[in-house]
């Protein structure tokens, strides 16, 4: 078996092999050419050669995975095989939607296959490891890392999160087609305060064990083979060096066996978060708390000899962090043959092959969100007679690939405008117009100053064209490179003049399509009330323009449902259907007069578009719903009649409220749901079975179990609009 492989290996190293087992290093150089002369490469170089590296991240294809193997392979005394890692975040090549757009798919079978096709991609060139997937629930549309989580509400986060882990790591890590994947970042580097990246995060038990943790439970059940922890600190302790984290809750009570990898420099940053002394107090924290390998602070490599001579760090800590490290080695099957995954042949034929771009598609389409459909004006016929598409987004060939981008080729989407061009019948018939300018200069670093709000000399152009076309497709949102890591935002409504465009253009014709492209939440009131018809598209990936042009022209019907609610105003977040009712709710609009109440003078309460909402064109009823008691729990029932003239796609939801508990409960929170196709004029039963796992939450020291009492159980198709029963159950 592998433990005892591993045992046995273990037996034959030495302090510093198994020290090394637990270092990472970054990939600084091409591994395919020589090694550079500086002085740091030259170290690294050396480090590999004598089994001082355990891992390494950013060695990209199989050449170069191939030769840093040989290096590690051929000179260390125990030949013990790299583990090459990579950001592989929605997408190796082939981009897929970023992960908040895959959310919105409420898919499991999209979430999954979309992990297979990023896999296929990343383990064809030499990858055997993700930092993906990043489940940390996410409800402040400001963070600019919201674009890669699944959003605000901890089942839906748990039910991807299960189906990302199964798409990455496939039916077995050994064979080289899955690659191990990691849950991150452990934990709650979601709740940073005010939404800005790193921050502070100061959270109670309540929301940390009944919101934060589910996913990673989720994640751990499904058999990750790593976690991440992260950069923030938790109530006064950075989560790297928190043994409630990583040894009572992850490698405790939830039994994980896998192994925890520091996020990057995090091992050194708790110098800088003030609570450790230096590099070596911070490695002697780290690992103590059960952090297993470390990435790029170099803590463990040069400090954990010495902690070990000192007693300091426990030798059997090592040995349990180095064991874990190893098992997935062999797991992957790398002790078998260490260049299983550097395959420059399998490399060629799966990069960007057309099954996976298809894949692409197919997923992309099941994530766009239709918010609104004024008069049917969608799904629009192939046959118009002209069709303006304006917006710089919308001819954009590099904004849909998203951030965190893998290897994606530079300006390879398909962009709106080609999307376009290609689904209707005569090309001819569609002109384009950029209108706006919403990014310019470096955009990998896109600042907002590089936004120049002032520029309006697209407007006439595209004002010219709206007017005199049929039909106006007008994108507007952001640039992918203002969301993701560090791009924080204070304000989430739309930059730049695109708002003020997109008026000018609704004055001059009123068939108006917005798309929006977006990796976060926005507050757009405006553009929901003046707009006929808007679809989000998110940062759809690299078949984007097809995917958006499948769902404006009727070959798919949109089927996506909001992983995040949308505010009215940036000052409503964090904002989060799950809210608790406190003692002055309001439900009713902030004019109505009310002022010792919870609410704002200034802005609604509730949000903009509601968490789980997303129309179709199709429309559906539901009626005949029941709610009857059972053994510790209730079976719900509901007729779904599909009332259109078109086969469509429902996702039903299920909501609980436990009136009167010991720990106060939100007004409303998603236990189930179940997505199904309704043809047109068909009504089908759904069933759920709800236990008392449905029912319950955390209570004080992770004791999880169903309080007695009366519960309403509500059922509909978003987290607004539901139908409620109340019903009495015991446990
Ligand atoms: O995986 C990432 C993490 O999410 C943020 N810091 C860097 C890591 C490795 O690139």
């Amino acid at each position: 078996t592998i433990s005892y492989k591993v045992d046995s290996l273990m037996s034959l190293m030495t302090l510093a092999e198994k020290i090394g087992q637990t270092n990472m290093f970054n990939g600084t150089w091409e591994f395919t050419g020589p090694i550079p002369a500086d002085n740091s490469s030259q170290e690294k170089a050396e480090q590999i050669k004598n089994g001082m590296v355990g891992a390494m991240i950013n060695v990209l294809s199989a050449k170069a995975t191939r030769e840093a193997q040989k290096m590690a392979v051929e000179n260390s005394r125990l030949g013990i095989p790299l583990l090459f890692g990579y950001d592989v975040i929605h997408g190796y090549k082939t981009m897929l939607p970023v992960p908040l757009a895959q959310a919105a798919s409420w898919s499991e079978d999209a979430a999954r296959q979309g992990a297979e096709i990023a896999a296929r991609e990343a383990a064809s060139a030499g990858q055997h490891w993700t930092f993906s997937p990043m489940i940390d629930v996410s409800r402040d549309a400001r963070w600019g890392r919201i674009m890669e989580s699944a959003g605000e509400d901890p089942y839906l986060s748990s039910v991807m999160a299960r189906a990302w882990v199964q798409g990455y790591q496939g039916k077995s890590l050994a064979d080289p087609v899955s690659i191990a994947a990691c849950a991150k970042h452990f934990a709650a580097y979601g709740f940073a305060e005010a939404g800005r990246d790193y921050n502070t995060v100061d959270i109670s038990d309540q929301t940390l064990y009944n919101v934060v943790f589910p996913p990673f439970k989720a994640a751990s059940d499904a058999g990750v083979a790593t976690f991440m922890n992260a950069f923030n600190e938790i109530n006064g302790v950075p989560a790297t060096g928190s043994t409630f984290l990583q040894r009572d809750i992850l490698k405790g009570a939830w039994g994980f066996e896998g192994f925890m990898v520091s996020d990057w420099g995090s091992i050194g940053e708790m110098v800088t978060h003030g609570f450790a002394r230096d590099n070596k107090h911070a490695a002697e924290l780290a690992m103590n708390a059960g952090s297993d390998m470390d990435m790029e602070s170099r803590a463990y490599e040069r400090e954990l000899e010495g902690l070990i001579t000192e007693g300091k760090v426990d030798i059997v800590a090592l040995d349990d962090a180095v064991k874990r490290i190893l098992k997935l080695k062999y797991a992957l099957g790398l002790f078998e043959d260490p260049y299983r995954y550097c395959d420059e042949q399998r490399e060629k034929e799966t990069l960007l092959a057309v099954e996976n771009l298809q894949g692409a598609r197919e997923i992309a389409r099941k994530t766009m969100v239709l918010f609104k459909n004024e008069n049917n004006i969608l799904p629009l016929s192939k046959e118009v007679k002209s069709v303006a598409v304006i917006g710089q987004l919308a001819g954009s060939k590099d904004i849909p690939l998203g951030n965190w981008r893998g290897q994606a080729v530079t300006n390879s989407a398909v962009s709106l405008l080609e999307g376009v061009q290609s689904a209707v019948s005569d090309q001819s018939k569609v002109a384009f117009a950029e209108g706006y300018i919403l990014s310019t200069g470096t955009r990998d670093f896109i600042h907002e100053l590089d936004i120049q709000p002032g520029d309006e000399s697209g407007f006439a152009e595209a004002i010219r064209l709206a007017k005199s076309s049929e039909v106006v497709i007008m994108a507007v949102g952001e640039d992918c490179f203002q969301t993701g890591e560090g791009r924080s935002q204070a304000d989430i409504a739309l930059k730049g003049n695109q708002q003020q465009l997109l008026m000018e253009v609704l004055k001059v014709n009123k068939n108006v399509i917005v798309v929006l492209m977006n990796g976060r939440p926005l507050a757009i009131p405006e553009v929901m009330d003046q707009a006929p018809a808007i679809i989000e598209a998110w940062f759809a990936g690299s078949e984007a323009g097809n995917a958006i042009a499948d769902v404006i022209f009727g070959d798919y019907n949109p089927s996506g449902k909001l992983p995040v609610s949308f505010p009215h105003h940036v000052g409503q977040e964090p904002l989060h259907y799950d809210r608790k009712n406190t003692g002055r709710p309001v439900t009713n609009d902030f004019d109505s007069g009310l002022v010792f109440w919870s609410h704002y003078t200034d802005a609604p309460t509730e949000s903009l578009l509601p968490f789980g909402f997303g129309l179709s064109y199709s429309t559906f009823e539901y009626s005949n719903f029941s709610v009857t008691p059972k053994e510790k729990g209730a079976t719900v029932t509901v007729d779904v009649t599909n009332s259109s003239k078109i086969d469509g796609t429902e996702t039903v939801q299920v909501y609980v409220r436990d009136v009167v508990a010991t720990v106060t409960q939100p007004v409303k929170r998603l236990v189930d749901f179940q997505q199904m196709e309704v043809s047109a004029g068909e009504t089908r039963k759904v069933t759920f079975d709800l236990s008392e796992e449905d029912f319950g939450f955390y209570h004080k020291n992770y004791d999880f179990y169903a309080e007695d009492g009366v519960f309403d159980v509500m059922i509909g198709g978003n987290s607004r609009d539901l139908q409620s029963i109340g019903v009495t159950l015991s446990f």
